[in-house]
């Protein structure tokens, strides 16, 4: 597991709705939490595996929790639980907000031979490499998403962040978002992972345009991140990388 070296406020900035200098000091905080980083290292180090896949970007989904102060956050793809531990530190510093995540976890036959580059390792649960005191209060569902996510949508009075790093498909990605629709909040943020460098999928394209949310793309990621109608937000108007005085890497996707 490596640090993450290339943060980016600009994108925290564009789906949180702060500043820029707000957004900068929530990346700051999270990379501060070195504890949480060499825990998570050590047992990925500890499990034989020099690496699983897991969120890109776990220091942005930190600063966006701090930023947005959600209730209710519902992530979709744990593993060993990289993201997981991330969300769940920042809920323990903003002392309020639940995470509730779903997993439906395939298992490795051998520790060196993972079925998936996500298989748990045999015997384990999904986030297993969470530290122990970040897991009260944590909602682990474990179950396949596209049953899963319906019931969240009926218990959850809202839902205020998303994030969405399982594999999926146009199909059941379209109605499992319609599904949460009703549910994430106007200002809410939506993430989903298409992985590295993956471009936006047809089925979140037109969920962002159903729900007037304006994509925006981590450089270099195929991360997307939708801030639920905030589509002529200021702080999605921010010059584009290369302008005249501008540091920003995220790229706003153009709307099929
Ligand atoms: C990319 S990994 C998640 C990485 C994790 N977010 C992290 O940062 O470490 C994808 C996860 O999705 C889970 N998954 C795959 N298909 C699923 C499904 N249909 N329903 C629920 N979870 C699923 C896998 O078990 C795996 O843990």
């Amino acid at each position: 597991m490596r640090p993450e070296a290339d943060a980016d406020p600009h994108w925290v900035s564009a789906l949180a709705g702060c500043s820029l200098t707000a957004a900068v000091r929530r990346l700051e905080e999270a990379r501060a939490e070195r504890r949480l980083f060499s825990h998570l290292a050590r047992a990925h180090g500890r499990e034989g595996r020099a690496s699983y896949i897991e969120i890109d970007a776990p220091l942005e989904l930190y600063a966006l929790v701090r930023e947005l102060r959600p209730a209710h956050v519902v992530e979709v793809g744990v593993s060993s639980g990289v993201s997981t531990a991330y969300l769940l530190e920042a809920l323990r510093r903003n002392r309020r907000g639940v995470l509730h995540s779903v997993d439906r976890p395939t298992f490795a036959t051998s520790a060196h031979r993972p079925r998936a580059s996500w298989s748990l390792p045999p015997g384990r649960e999904p986030g297993w490499a969470i530290p122990s005191g970040l897991r009260e209060g944590w909602d682990l569902r474990v179950g396949d998403k596209a049953e899963l996510l319906p019931q969240l949508a009926a218990e959850l009075p809202q839902i205020d962040l998303l994030l969405y790093d399982v594999p999926h498909d146009d199909a059941g990605t379209f109605g499992e978002f319609l599904s949460l629709d009703p549910r994430l909040r106007r200002g809410g943020v939506a993430i989903a992972d298409h992985g590295p460098g993956g471009s936006l999928c047809g089925a979140l394209a037109r969920w962002a345009r159903r729900t007037e949310s304006k994509p925006v793309g981590r450089t270099g990621l195929g991360l997307y991140g939708f801030a639920k109608h905030r589509l002529h937000s200021k702080a999605t108007r921010r010059p584009h990388r290369g302008a005249p005085g501008s540091r920003s890497s995220s790229r706003e996707v153009q709307r099929p």
